[in-house]
């Protein structure tokens, strides 16, 4: 080892001891006949104090302490006369002997430093200069605990981590495939797995019984803070096992995780269902951090009073913000432009304010006297000081634009700490969703039903005659796990079964040539003795920003693509030499 102690470790009790120090220089200064230098490794910062005269004729050069060389000092230990409470180190300095220049470097794009004077994208270029900032160095040890934690519960549950391949199959029903050309088959390509799927249920079909894999994954989808086109999954699978088990299993797991990395006991994990969800939060995946639920203004409450835009609603929709009433009217208005920008749709915002004095005035006060607007308060459960706030329109927009809202108030009121956590398992999924062109899915997709997990998840056995009459009303025993908002995992009971399988492509619209092209190989180990199984899989990279506390999953991950897919850092994606386009058999062809 070139060094005796790391910069994070020496204290007051090693006063006196001769040590050797590696790292890089973070900061240097001169006070009096003084030079200081911030020595930083992984470990913390120490202080390093050299006098002018002690610096004579030894290698103590100015350039050599520039930002972010690289030393190698010796020296003792004493006791600091201004002590730093805010470095654990802060009690004592090293006093320079020796000190050797490992390497040097040129001046950084940007500063070291917590608060850094760099932008996004200078950030990514050098994300390596990035990763030796303690903020975003802490995420990645976050990440490793995790990843133990995580390895040891499971472990200890009976579950073998096994690899599956990278190189797979294009499938066309997910997101959109990255695919990848194969040099020794002409005009063939692989894809990247979306997930290990269709590999755990074979692994279950070999009696594997537990699997689990902490696995790179890979989507060719539209990027936001939460998503990145390569992630990893803590991918699960188990065995003779119905969804209690799993739900039990993996509340489990999050249990663990929380004790054993952040020392929180959190309780029972509660199951709504998802048709509740969308109810009582018009949303899959609610934050329940706190409850400003939705309540529906039924038509006896609002129509046939001359109000229009009520009048032809679908849906009028209701919060209660507690204590809000006494928002002024520019703060209204700013939050009506705000439900009125594109990407909430709402078309206007009526509110009524549940004044201190009990009394209750609205802002379509035309309409609805006192008495009405009474109803109103006992159908949202106001008291006075609450803010009540309605939208209306169509069914599924309006309640997705106030299940924004919600969230948007949520925000505003500060209910949603970050450092408080509530779980949640939505469970009873229907099985199909109609696909009327979703962007992220092949347009040949588009107006035919497509499995709102997967095709491999089992329609609850008592709906399975639904399949045939009215395949939206099947509900599946799929379940997410949601934590603050944030869909953590998500998962199903499977199909074992080949006949019902082949129903289910059948369904999602395949040919039977087709689904046995593409899945074949799934439905004939199915007549080899598969078990009853199912699994979950965890986003690991949304489990540990949220356990950091932060909301793009990007700063726990050490080298992240941008949102256009690029990792800017080695310029990526990239174009390739004719050469290699000729081995691959690929033809590029300009479209100019
Ligand atoms: P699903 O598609 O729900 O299920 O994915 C599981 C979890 O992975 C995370 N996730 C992502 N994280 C970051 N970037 C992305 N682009 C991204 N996409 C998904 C989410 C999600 O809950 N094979 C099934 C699981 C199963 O049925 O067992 C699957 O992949 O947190």
């Amino acid at each position: 080892m070139l060094r005796t102690h790391t910069c994070g470790e020496l204290r007051i009790s090693d006063v006196n001891k001769t040590v050797t120090l590696c790292g890089w220089i973070q900061k240097t200064r001169k006070l009096g006949g003084a030079t200081f230098i911030d020595l930083r490794d992984r470990y913390g910062i120490t202080q390093l104090i050299f006098s002018d005269d002690n610096a004579k004729g030894k290698n103590f050069s100015e350039e050599a302490f520039g930002r972010e060389s690289v030393l190698k000092v010796s020296g003792i230990v004493i006791e600091r006369e201004s002590k730093n409470k805010n470095l654990s180190t802060g009690e004592i300095e090293i006093k320079l002997q020796h000190v050797e220049v490992l390497n040097t470097s040129i001046t950084p794009p940007f500063t070291i430093e917590d608060e850094t004077d760099g932008g996004d994208e200078l950030r990514m270029k050098y994300r390596y200069l990035d990763l030796r900032r303690t903020v975003v160095r802490k995420n990645l040890e976050l990440r490793h605990r995790m990843a133990i934690e995580t390895r040891n519960y499971l472990d200890k549950q009976n579950f073998l981590e096994v690899e599956t391949p990278v190189l797979i199959k294009s499938t066309p029903e997910g997101a959109r495939d990255f695919v990848v050309p194969s040099r020794m088959n002409k005009d063939q390509f692989y894809a990247l797995p979306q997930s290990p799927q269709t590999f755990k249920q074979l692994l279950m079909v070999s009696g594997f019984d537990r699997y689990y894999q902490i696995v790179k994954c890979f989507r060719d989808e539209d990027l936001r803070a939460d998503r990145q086109p390569e992630f990893t999954q803590i991918d699960c699978e188990m065995s003779f096992v119905e969804q209690e088990d799993i739900l039990q299993t993996f509340e489990g797991l999050t249990k663990h995780l929380f004790k054993s990395v952040k020392g929180i006991d959190i309780p029972e994990i509660p199951r709504i269902s998802f048709a509740e969800a969308m109810k009582y939060y018009g949303n899959d995946k609610p934050d329940t951090r706190f409850e400003m639920k939705l309540v529906s203004l039924t038509a006896d409450l609002v129509k046939g009073k001359g109000f229009k835009v009520f009048d032809d609603a679908e849906l009028v929709v209701a919060i209660c913000a507690k204590g809000a009433a006494e928002y002024t009217r520019k703060q209204l208005d700013e939050l009506t432009e705000w439900v009125k920008r594109p990407q909430i749709g709402a078309t206007g915002l009526i509110y009524a304010r549940h004044n201190a004095d009990g009394t209750i005035k609205s802002s379509v006060d035309k309409f609805y006297n006192e008495a009405d607007l009474k109803k109103w308060s006992e159908a949202c459960g106001s008291q006075p000081g609450d803010l009540i706030l309605v939208l209306a329109g169509t069914e599924e927009k309006t309640r997705k634009a106030m299940s924004e809202l919600r969230l948007e108030m949520g925000n505003r009121l500060g209910l949603r700490d970050k450092n408080k956590f509530s779980a949640l398992w939505v469970i009873d999924f229907p099985l199909l969703e109609w696909n009327e062109g979703d962007p992220n899915l092949l347009a040949s997709l588009a107006g035919r039903w497509h499995a709102k997990h997967h095709p491999f998840t089992s329609p609850k056995p008592e709906d399975f005659e639904l399949l045939n009459t009215d395949p939206g009303a099947v509900r599946a025993n799929a379940y997410d796990i949601v934590i603050n908002g944030v869909e953590v995992g998500g998962g199903s009971i499977r199909i074992h079964n080949r006949d019902l399988q082949a129903k289910m492509f059948e369904v999602l619209g395949f040919t039977k040539e087709e689904a046995q092209k593409q899945f074949g190989f799934l439905m004939n180990a199915f007549e080899f003795g598969a078990p009853p199984h199912g699994g979950i899989a965890f986003g690991f990279d949304r489990l540990c920003s949220l356990f950091g506390g932060a909301e793009s999953i990007r700063d726990f991950i050490a080298f992240p693509k941008n949102n256009s897919g690029r990792d800017v850092m080695i310029d990526s994606p990239s174009e390739i030499s004719e050469e290699q386009l000729k081995e691959l058999h690929i033809q590029i062809r300009n479209s100019n």
